[in-house]
């Protein structure tokens, strides 16, 4: 089956982020650092590695230091070169966009991931595209953003990635339900929204990242409100169920929730221990406040 390439990524950064403020009251969440660098680096890396071409960005008020952090800082740059800090320096020069590799647009008002997604249409335009949502660190071997555009060139299919909790907690997600489910890659009957416990179809939520066709733009533009006043994508998504094939990935490997203080904490040890340059300090300065 040929399918069009996945070539871009809506990375949609124009929320509050109050689970982790105060924090966030002056740095985007998305700036805010897991070790060494900020959550967005991390995403950035995983789309590249999948092959996206072009990263759209749709930010807020308050949200212009991302923009600055993927562009030159003319006199640190000067200053580490004159300090032969050349290893930092250059970590610094690759993560740079190449030019035209990343655009910008700005949602006004946060009216929900799905409106942010929706004023990403005219940078998408008529071809299937990635959704990343940046607080969802999602450490993999294979990027998870490649696994979800692996499966939608088998399938051809609309894809949302998830993953598995424990039955007592599917109440708190938004919940899939497949037709059968045969290893990781299943065909979509429906989704609920934070079901009431006992009544889960699956124990299998939707996590941060998904493959999108543009038919998503014109159920978007119609979209009502919905849970917590916002326009929710996960809306548009069961209305374009109705007429498109949707499979879910319950793809390999961690997922870190560093919109949420627990899960950015976490993000923050598992990282660090699994780094070469850190794992031993890491463990050593960690072990005595758990003994
Ligand atoms: P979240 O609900 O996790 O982000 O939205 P939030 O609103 O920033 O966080 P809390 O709940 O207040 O702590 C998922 C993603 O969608 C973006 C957010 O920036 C986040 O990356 N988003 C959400 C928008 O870009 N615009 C919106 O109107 C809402």
């Amino acid at each position: 089956m040929l399918h069009r390439k996945v070539r871009k990524a809506v990375v949609p950064v124009a929320g509050l982020g109050t689970r982790v403020l105060p924090g966030t009251k002056v740095t985007p969440k998305e700036l805010l650092n897991v070790v060494d660098r900020p959550i967005l680096s991390y995403v950035v890396e995983e789309a590249r590695a999948a092959g996206i071409e072009h990263i759209i960005f749709v930010t807020g008020r308050f949200k212009g230091a991302i923009e600055d952090y993927f562009d030159h800082q003319v006199e640190l740059e000067a200053q580490l070169k004159a300090k032969g800090k050349t290893d930092i320096l250059e970590a610094m020069l690759a993560e740079l966009p190449r030019p035209g590799e990343m655009s910008f647009v700005r949602q006004m008002q946060p009216l929900g991931l799905g409106h942010a997604v929706w004023c990403a249409r005219d940078l998408i335009g008529d071809e299937p595209f990635a959704v990343i949502l940046p607080d969802m660190v999602m450490d993999a071997e294979t990027p998870a953003l490649k696994q979800a555009i692996d499966a939608h060139r088998q399938t051809g299919s609309n894809i949302i990635v998830v993953e598995a909790v424990p039955e007592d907690q599917t109440h708190q997600y938004g919940v899939v339900a497949l037709e059968t489910r045969e290893g990781r890659l299943n065909r979509m009957t429906g989704m609920v929204e934070k079901p009431a416990k006992g009544t889960a179809p699956s124990n299998l939520i939707v996590s941060g990242r998904y493959i999108l066709q543009p038919e998503i733009f014109d159920l978007l533009e119609t979209q009502d409100r919905g849970a917590g006043g916002e326009i929710q994508l996960t809306d548009s998504m069961f209305r374009l169920m109705q007429t498109q094939s949707f499979h879910a990935l319950e793809y390999d490997g961690v997922t870190y929730d560093c919109g949420d203080k627990i899960g950015l904490l976490r993000a923050n040890v598992a990282l660090a221990l699994k780094r070469d340059d850190l794992k031993d300090a890491a463990r050593e300065a960690l072990s005595p406040l758990f003994s």
